[in-house]
């Protein structure tokens, strides 16, 4: 069990390669994508009502059974649906070269809460997004961001970079034909932004969201050659993050369905 309970931090998951998924969902997401576990812990309860999921579990896959209390122990949530699974790293998917960046990208700066990360995740995977970069902040693969990507970790590319690698990025990116759009809150440091409909999304893009309190960055901003804004009433300064970040993915998969 300790060996599970060292994935519930970074250096655990460094050393062992592998993340921890909970819950039933998770097991779900992770047999629809043909990955394979190296290992599932349930209780006797989780088997008995979930014979098709054992059934579909890969051969390579161990499988222990441990009571109720074993369970909770090796989680890191007070109810982990009555099962756990270890999942190999080598599973997530690569993502694309540098050199031959994707047609749509999420990069955020410094996102610190984990619940917003997942959360992000799991509208960015539901936009289209190919591929996210990620500057600093909370760790994709803890076990909160990956509950709360609802298993989008699991599909989506992550790239992993502090402030310079992703501005470095976003540099190379503009230079191959991407247009990189910065998000700014209405207000005074809006005047260059345009209304999210009004930009062009049929382009390749890069879309960039800030940090929770901090905003974004300026170095990273001044990467960028557009501007965007959502505008909503002054009574409030900004939206939360991943509250932003719905519309503005959202509308590249509208315009993609409009006749
Ligand atoms: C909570 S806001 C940061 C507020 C910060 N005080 C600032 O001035 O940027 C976090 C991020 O959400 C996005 N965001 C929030 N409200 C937005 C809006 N109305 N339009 C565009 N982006 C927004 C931006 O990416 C922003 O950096």
């Amino acid at each position: 069990m300790a060996r599970l309970r060292a994935l519930h931090q970074p250096r655990g998951r460094r050393e062992q390669q592998a993340l921890l998924l909970e819950g039933t969902h998770l097991v779900q997401e992770v047999l629809k994508r043909s990955l394979e576990p190296a290992l599932l812990l349930a209780t006797p309860a989780w088997c008995e009502a979930h014979p098709e999921l054992l059934a579909a579990l890969p051969a390579a896959t161990v499988l222990r059974t441990a009571v109720p209390e074993v369970l909770d122990a090796a989680a890191s949530t007070r109810s982990p649906d009555g099962v756990l699974l270890e999942l190999p790293a080598a599973c997530l998917p690569e993502p694309r070269r540098e050199a031959d960046p994707p047609d749509f990208v999420l990069a955020l700066d410094r996102l610190q809460d984990p619940g917003n990360l997942g959360t992000l995740l799991r509208t960015a995977l539901a936009a289209g997004v190919e591929e996210v970069w990620l500057a600093d902040g909370a760790d994709p693969l803890q076990p909160k961001v990956v509950r709360a990507s609802s298993g989008a970790v699991l599909a989506l590319p992550v790239v992993r970079l502090d402030g310079d690698g992703l501005g470095q990025r976003l540099r190379a990116a503009r230079q191959r034909g991407r247009q990189v759009v910065a998000t700014v809150v209405p207000g005074p440091g809006a005047a260059g932004a345009v209304p999210y409909w009004q930009l062009d999304w049929s382009a390749p893009t890069v879309l960039l969201l800030g940090n929770e309190g901090a905003g974004l960055g300026a170095a990273l901003a001044a990467e960028a050659d557009r501007q965007v804004t959502i505008p909503h009433s002054p009574l409030v300064e900004s939206l939360n993050v991943a509250v932003a970040a719905a519309p503005l993915l959202l509308e590249r998969w509208r315009r993609r369905q409009a006749p």
